[in-house]
């Protein structure tokens, strides 16, 4: 059976640029990469991760799955926000996923390329982080490299000893009062918007259980998946990042 390789035509494809275009954008991946690690490991507020892209991760025609980048995304943001939440002495937590603010797909990720995961908290409540992630898709053969997603999670620590106590968070600092202000902005914003969306949910009225042809009811699919150890963390809840693969993958 032959092999079906999307991806190696796609190198082919990019191979024949001119070697003075490829060889810059090799300088300028090695400069980003470069410059995205020293702060990572300067700042401590930051958090890259690097992860190729292997034939199981993708669908048929070579793309990665959208579920697999958003497992990544969550794995990312849950490193940072427990690492920033246990840099104070008093009790262990761990970050959970409460919100996801937004996520967009802007170019797709294929086999054998890098993903490499920035996170970092933008904005710290009394008991929230907000973590904002960029996954830049780098082709390690020609030194190509693009944004393909870009995403805001909310986290929220709770105790190792006991779950049910949701505990401080260190405050950040900011680089200048307008960001702090803006992020100011944006906790006030979804904390509104969770509050209408709290109501709109009590409002809407349950799922018909034989709904006619044509309806959205009828278009309703569902999944079921027994939870396994591999799907949680170590506080026994469901990664984020799985249910975000139910959904999308
Ligand atoms: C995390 C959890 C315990 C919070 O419980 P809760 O009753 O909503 O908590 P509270 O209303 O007391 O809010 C606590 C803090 O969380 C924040 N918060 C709660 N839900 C939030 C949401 N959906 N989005 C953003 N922030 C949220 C609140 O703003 C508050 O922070 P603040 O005091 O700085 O404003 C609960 O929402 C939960 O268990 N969620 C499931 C988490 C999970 O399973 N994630 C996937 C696995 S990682």
């Amino acid at each position: 059976m032959r092999c079906f390789r999307p991806w190696s035509r796609r190198v082919s494809d990019e191979v024949d640029k001119t070697a003075v275009v490829v060889e810059s954008q090799r300088q300028q991946v090695s400069r980003d990469v470069r410059k995205d690690e020293e702060a990572a490991a300067q700042q401590g507020s930051k958090c890259l991760l690097s992860r190729i892209m292997r034939p199981d991760d993708a669908n048929i025609v070579g793309n990665v799955h959208g579920g697999h980048i958003l497992k990544m995304i969550e794995e990312a943001g849950c490193i940072i926000s427990t690492r920033h939440c246990n840099t104070q002495n008093g009790d262990r937590s761990l970050a959970l996923l409460v919100r996801v603010e937004k996520t967009e797909f802007l170019s797709p990720v294929f086999i054998g390329e890098v993903a490499h995961v920035t996170a970092e908290i933008t904005y710290t409540s009394k008991h929230s982080m907000e973590v904002q992630v960029k996954v830049m898709a780098e082709n390690i053969l020609t030194g190509t490299k693009k944004l393909a997603n870009k995403a805001a999670l909310w986290y929220v620590p709770c105790s190792l000893q006991n779950v049910d106590k949701i505990t401080e968070v260190p405050p950040i600092k900011y680089a200048s009062a307008e960001e702090e202000e803006e992020g100011r902005k944006r906790y006030e914003g979804q904390k509104m918007e969770r509050l209408e969306t709290k109501l709109r949910i009590e409002a809407v009225a349950s799922p018909s259980p034989n709904p006619e042809k044509h309806t959205v009811g009828f278009s309703q699919s569902s999944l079921i998946h027994l939870v396994g150890p591999s799907d949680c963390t170590i506080h026994d809840y469901v990664n984020g990042g799985e249910y975000k693969c139910f959904t999308v993958g």
